[in-house]
């Protein structure tokens, strides 16, 4: 019994230090991913397609891997986070610029971003 609520306690608290970690929106809708494709897409903001390849993107860049299949390939969510934040953190020599660490986007627009290349 003790040792049961014990590991009840350890599971809440690993899942409440995850939540404040990666402050992901909860439940995301077509508005959001559509905001989300507006960020990622704009040029003052994302610009996202100087360097990447998006589908639905015109005038592509090619500089960078292009943005498919990325629920395979990030299968963990904060990861694809992590590299929109602050791309430095994989590569201290990337061309990429570090979003959320030089607030090019603010954290509820990274994580606009985030679901939309997430759906991708
Ligand atoms: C100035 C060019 C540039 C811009 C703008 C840029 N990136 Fe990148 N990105 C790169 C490069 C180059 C890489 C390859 C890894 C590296 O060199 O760090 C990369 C890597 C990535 C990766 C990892 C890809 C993989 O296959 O592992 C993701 C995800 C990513 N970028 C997302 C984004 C998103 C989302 C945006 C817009 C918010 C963005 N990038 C804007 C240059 C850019």
């Amino acid at each position: 019994m003790k040792k049961l609520t014990v590991r009840l306690i350890v599971t809440m608290a690993t899942m409440i230090t995850s939540m404040m970690a990666f402050p992901a929106l909860a439940e995301v809708t077509e508005a959001d991913l559509a905001k989300g494709k507006m960020l990622s897409f704009e040029r003052k903001k994302g610009n996202c397609l100087a360097c990447h390849i998006v589908a639905e993107g015109a005038l592509p860049g090619n500089a960078a891997p292009p943005l498919i299949a990325m629920k395979a390939r990030f299968p963990d969510k904060k990861v694809l986070r992590e590299q929109i934040y602050d791309a430095r953190i994989k590569n201290s020599n990337t061309l990429m610029p570090p979003f959320g660490a030089h607030e090019i986007l603010t954290e509820k627009e990274l994580d606009l971003v985030l679901e939309y290349i997430y759906s991708l």
